[in-house]
């Protein structure tokens, strides 16, 4: 099927708000579209959105989102000159009791949605992307990429935009030890500086 006449992130938005391409759609509360300058030279692609997210309707702005935050100050970039998108525009997640537990897109979620962000990069033309973790790599690759090996490898898309692989900030939320994830922390923001060093004038 051709790829739908939408040329502004404001009709992409409009258009993943009523997106049925698969299930998820039916137990979030809302689609969480991208955010950020129509021009951004860099776009930050993440996994899918959080609870809190969902519940807002933007991306990023619960505690990965928190970290991430941290992070881009940490790189030298502001958060408003970058587009924060998931590759997976819907919460999916399972009941447990009253919380509502995080579950992985599987690959067909991840596929069906990424006409959403092939969308989304032909409208942003960023000069670069940042993958945030496996879905994110797996999505604009169309393949399992090693996030560990591909960290500092600059791998590019089919029309030659450059992606580099990173982990997750969530990854981060997760460790225990404060030695461990101040190091982690410090990892992930020099990944980003590498991204942003990276990209073309
Ligand atoms: N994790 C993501 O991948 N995306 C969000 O928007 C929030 C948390």
């Amino acid at each position: 099927m051709p790829a739908p006449a939408i040329k502004s992130l404001k009709g992409l938005r409009e258009a993943e708000a009523r997106c049925t391409r698969c299930p998820l759609y039916a137990d979030a509360t809302q689609a969480v579209p991208g955010e950020g300058p129509l021009r951004a030279r860099l776009m930050l692609v993440g996994e899918q959105p959080g609870d809190q997210e969902d519940k807002q309707g933007h991306p990023f702005v619960g505690p990965a989102g928190r970290l991430l935050d941290q992070a881009i100050a940490g790189a030298g970039l502001d958060r408003s000159e970058v587009l924060v998108t998931n590759a997976v525009k819907h919460f999916k997640h399972e009941l447990r009791g009253k919380r509502r537990l995080h579950k992985r897109p599987n690959t067909y979620e991840i596929d069906r949605c990424k006409w959403w962000l092939d969308l989304e990069l032909v409208i942003v033309r960023p000069r670069g992307i940042v993958a945030l973790g496996a879905t994110a790599a797996r999505s604009l690759f169309g393949r399992p990429v090693p996030v560990e090996k591909s960290r500092r490898r600059q791998l590019a898309l089919a029309d030659g935009t450059p992606v580099f692989v990173t982990q997750h900030p969530s990854a981060m939320l997760r460790i225990e030890d404060r030695a461990e994830r101040r190091a982690r922390f410090r990892q992930f923001t020099g990944d980003l500086r590498h991204a942003a060093r990276h990209l073309s004038p």
